[in-house]
């Protein structure tokens, strides 16, 4: 089975978000996947998603609010097979965290592009419009890989 980690700055906007969407498309693809998320910084740790990404993510289905920030850590490289970063801030910031010897694989979601930060641009929707199309392309992958 696949550990996949999503990563963004706070882990209370994007990379929760990404993680509900990417669960639910996985659990209806009938794909098995454990998966997380981390904030690079630990500003929001043990903190609920932000108040409007849990509302907006609420009107397209999915539910954060059970869920919890944390910080990622170096361990994170041996805990998942595929860590997915938002931006390349967040990418930057998990190379230089990478232990050396790691094998998990580590890149941005969105492949090429970033999920800007809807903490600044307060666009949620315009964030869980990528986070979707990002979560069906993982989707994508993995199927086409059989993993
Ligand atoms: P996220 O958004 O990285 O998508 O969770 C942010 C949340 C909080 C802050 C920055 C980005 N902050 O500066 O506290």
């Amino acid at each position: 089975m696949q550990r996949i980690l999503f990563v963004c700055l706070g882990n209370i906007c994007r990379s929760p978000a990404a993680e509900a969407v990417f669960a639910a498309r996985a659990r209806d693809a009938g794909l098995r996947v454990a998966t997380d998320s981390a904030g690079t910084s630990g500003w929001h740790v043990g903190e609920p998603p932000y108040g409007p990404m849990i509302a907006a993510a609420a009107r397209r289905g999915y539910d954060l609010s059970a869920l919890r920030a944390r910080q990622v850590s170096a361990d994170d490289f041996a805990a998942f097979d595929l860590v997915l970063a938002m931006d390349r801030s967040n990418l930057a910031d998990l190379a230089a965290l990478r232990p050396a010897a790691s094998s998990a694989e580590l890149a941005l979601f969105l492949g090429q592009g970033e999920v800007p930060d809807p903490w600044y641009s307060r666009d949620f929707d315009a964030a869980l419009d990528l986070i979707e199309e990002g979560a069906d392309r993982v989707l994508a992958r993995l199927g086409a890989t059989g993993a």
